[in-house]
């Protein structure tokens, strides 16, 4: 799976664009997104005026619009025609599902307006929220309220995370274990890809998550016919998780607090295997940039080290701790709870 760097664009493109005004064309592709404009021409030419109708676009940047798309090597033009581009087919369609592209171009407006006082959170600490005398976004509140919303984040990260999962699968050896807990495991991604793996047909799992995530969840289960496997339990991990497994997996879920890794410690029986999966930065702070870049836009990520996660699984007492970077800038880090307490 794939993502539009700059660097998969034309060097001709690059040469004209200023990175601080950058933003500008960004902020176009993210409403080219938004309006569907690459789903729109997928696979079908249209005249301007026909995109016009469809897209309810204003005459006034109906015809400017489409052509920045033509110049940034999205669309093709001849005469009043107009089509996607291979580059536009193969990052717009073919690498994202229609959930990316409603959830993601929702989260990158979002982010923009969050940057509007970027300044002033530099200088004073403070959120974007506090700054601007809002509630606290809770994302989790959202998906608990709107169905939709939970369908579009989970099946983004499902189609986003296959990579991770695909790797994680041929990355562990769990010939030696039974039963995984998917610790706040969305859209089950991951355990489908390790009870898929053919070394694992005895490996059964159980995503832990909220109930409009679950849902979503044990429809992918479903579609992956691995429900005699794979279950899911409703909950709030922060209330305790359940026993009975002997790997407890945290992956993707942001900055974990010492308290549920000690939970997770107490839960193992004595082999039992914590898996972390993240984009943790590095030991010196400078990777990656994607996740750097992130700090500045949301507040649930935190910037937790690739070191500091492996001390903290050090100070719960699990042992033979390894961490690897497998796959792009994701790190597997397992640790083992010894047989007898060596705390
Ligand atoms: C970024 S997603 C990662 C999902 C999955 N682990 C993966 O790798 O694709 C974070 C998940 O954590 C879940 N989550 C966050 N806080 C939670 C809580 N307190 N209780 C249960 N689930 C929670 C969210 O619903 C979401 O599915």
């Amino acid at each position: 799976m794939e993502l539009p760097t700059l660097d998969k664009f034309p060097k001709r493109v690059l040469a004209k664009i200023d990175i601080q005004r950058a933003f500008i064309l960004s902020r176009l592709i993210i409403a080219a997104e938004r309006l569907q404009l690459f789903r729109a021409l997928h696979d079908k030419p249209m005249t301007a005026a026909e995109i016009g109708k469809s897209l309810k676009l204003h005459k006034l940047y109906l015809l400017p619009f489409l052509n920045t798309m033509v110049a940034l090597g999205l669309l093709h033009k001849q005469k009043d025609s107009y089509w996607n581009t291979q580059f536009a087919e193969k990052y717009f369609i073919a690498e994202r599902s229609i959930y990316w592209t409603r959830q993601y171009s929702r989260e990158c407006v979002s982010d923009y307006e969050t940057l509007t006082v970027l300044e002033q959170a530099l200088v004073s600490g403070k959120r974007h929220y506090q700054i601007k005398g809002r509630a606290k976004p809770d994302y989790l509140e959202g998906m608990k309220r709107d169905p939709r919303e939970a369908e579009d984040f989970t099946q983004m990260l499902f189609h986003l995370h296959q990579g991770d999962a695909e790797a994680l699968a041929g990355h562990l050896d769990l010939s030696q274990h039974r039963k995984v807990l998917d610790v706040a495991g969305g859209s089950a991604v991951m355990s489908i890809a390790l009870a898929n793996a053919k070394k694992n047909p005895h490996l059964h799992a159980c995503i832990l998550d909220i109930a409009p995530v679950c849902r979503v969840a044990a429809g992918n289960v479903r579609q992956a016919k691995l429900s005699r496997r794979i279950r899911t339990q409703a909950g709030d991990i922060h209330r305790g998780l359940p026993p009975g497994y002997d790997v407890i997996m945290f992956c993707d879920i942001g900055p974990i607090s010492s308290g549920l890794l000690q939970q997770a410690y107490e839960k193992l029986p004595p082999h039992g295997l914590v898996v972390l999966v993240d984009r943790y930065v590095s030991d010196d702070g400078t990777n990656p940039l994607d996740r750097l870049a992130t700090h500045f836009v949301a507040s649930g990520f935190g910037l937790a080290t690739r070191g500091q996660m492996v001390e903290a699984l050090k100070s719960c007492g699990f042992r033979s701790i390894k961490s690897k970077k497998v796959y792009q800038d994701v790190w597997f880090i397992t640790g083992v709870k010894p047989v007898a307490s060596s705390q």
